[in-house]
């Protein structure tokens, strides 16, 4: 399917305009590839954080929460493969000076080679052979920048986890089969970052390591994958634009001993964002092997000394929230004129609801902020008394809000204000004192 780029082009515009996402230190030109959350993105990014975490930590018995720091003795890096294998072969212009991945469908020509084409300035022979570049980013510990200093900023989360599975395990009490969830920044020093926030520098990952015993990774694999696969049917999205893809061998990352991509047919085509990783023992064993410290796991009811293997779950929160937007997104005819509405699932949409005074006078705005202040203290909610309401109700479908409370004449009489439905565009008539659970129904599913 052809890249939709318009569709992308409105998504940004609506970000922006709407307070989703803005760029970076903007007002400076911005940043590569980083981007902060506004008031409506931020809402919708927490909501997506809290129904993993629930899903993850809370409503099962065998995971366990983690929040390990972002830096981290630099031996982990060597002992997790990062510092000689988290790379990308790069070329750079002699002339222009631009840096490409090696594998830019843009170079005309081998890189290194006389015949080779500058994608950008279009100079031959200037690319240089391809040479190895390291995506973590390195800091210094402490007030001397010297070799001795460096530190990593993590490049997943998933290293905080390993590092901390026997803390974690004596403090649980927990056995085998377990995980442990933690929800966290990680950076990677992207070289081709692009599209919006789906490849950025500074991003968080929803990451989850189950523990097993070797010889039962296949069937927890299996569990791990559909369970993944049922939590975003969960969030809404079409499944039509969800699917798995298998990493092949020269796909699969150092770690892993199978590996499969959950994938969405983003406006740009189908690409990852969550990751099912057979990870095997290769993280324990290495980690055991660099700290010298035991990582075995003793199996009270066998007496069996094992390393556990891995089964990971791995998703980004910002490549989620860019799913739910795109799948969210749509335009439509109502009554000959385009509205665009974000479809958010009402539980993962940044406001709950939006109240209303038809008109400012004759008791409804008195009405309609009592309404609103009982309706705050148990949803996020909005208040909005300027325009038509027609108007009011536009703005409301751009920002997704799955319900618009409307204070009319008629509730100043008897109590009761119209709810619509962002979708069907239906409205029901409710008593203004039943708005709490009846909003609080509607909002579980
Ligand atoms: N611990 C395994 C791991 O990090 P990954 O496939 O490299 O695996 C997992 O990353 C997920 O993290 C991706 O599916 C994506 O959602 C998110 N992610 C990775 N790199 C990213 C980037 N540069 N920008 C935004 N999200 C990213």
């Amino acid at each position: 399917m052809p890249a939709d780029n318009n569709v992308m082009e409105k998504l940004v515009s609506l970000a922006k305009r709407r307070g989703f996402v803005f760029q970076s230190s903007e007002i400076y030109g911005g940043l590569g590839s980083v981007w902060d959350y506004g008031p409506l993105g931020v809402e919708l990014k927490k909501n997506l954080k809290e129904r993993w975490w629930r899903s993850m930590v809370h409503e099962r018995e065998d995971i366990e929460g983690l929040d390990a720091a972002i830096l981290m003795h630099p031996k982990v890096w060597e002992a997790s493969g990062h510092i000689a294998g988290f790379t990308d072969p790069l070329v750079d212009c002699k002339h222009c000076k631009n840096r490409f991945r090696a594998d830019d469908p843009r170079i005309k020509g081998t890189p290194g080679q006389p015949d080779a084409q500058c994608p950008v300035c279009g100079s031959r022979g200037t690319l240089t052979a391809p040479r190895l570049f390291n995506l973590m980013f390195k800091t210094f510990m402490g007030p001397v920048e010297e070799a001795a200093a460096v530190v990593y900023l993590r490049p997943e989360t998933a290293q905080g986890i390993y590092v901390n599975y026997l803390n974690v395990l004596q403090a649980s009490r927990q056995k085998i089969p377990f995980g442990i969830a933690q929800i966290g920044k990680a950076f990677r020093n992207e070289i081709t970052p692009g599209n919006f926030t789906f490849r950025t520098r500074e991003f968080e990952q929803m990451e989850m390591q189950f523990f097993v015993k070797p010889g039962t990774d296949g069937e927890w694999f299996e569990f791990w994958k559909a369970q993944r696969m049922e939590w975003h049917y969960g969030l809404g999205i079409r499944r039509e634009k969800l699917r798995f893809h298998q990493h092949t061998k020269e796909e699969l990352a150092h770690y892993a001993k199978d590996a499969y991509d959950l994938e969405y047919e983003f406006p740009f085509g189908w690409h990852e964002f969550e990751g099912v990783h057979n990870r095997s023992d290769f993280d324990l064993s290495r980690h055991q092997q660099f700290s010298g410290k035991k990582l075995e796991y003793l199996d009270p009811a066998t007496k069996e000394r094992f390393i556990p293997y891995v089964v990971e779950t791995s998703v980004g929160a910002d490549r989620t929230a860019l799913v739910v937007m795109c799948d969210a997104y749509r335009e439509e005819t109502v009554e000959g004129e385009t509205r665009v509405v974000m479809r958010f699932h009402p539980a993962i949409a940044p406001l709950k609801a939006a109240v209303f005074p038809l008109v400012n006078k004759d008791g409804m705005p008195e009405l309609a902020r009592r309404i609103f202040d009982d309706l705050r203290r148990h949803f996020n909610v909005f208040y909005d008394d300027s325009g038509s309401i027609g108007r009011r109700y536009r703005r409301q479908d751009e920002a997704g809000t799955p319900y618009g409370i409307t204070v009319d004449g008629q509730s100043v009489g008897d109590g009761t204000v119209t709810v619509r439905d962002r979708d069907t565009l239906l409205q029901e008539r409710v008593a203004g004192d039943r708005l709490v659970s009846h909003l609080g129904d509607k909002l579980k599913m």
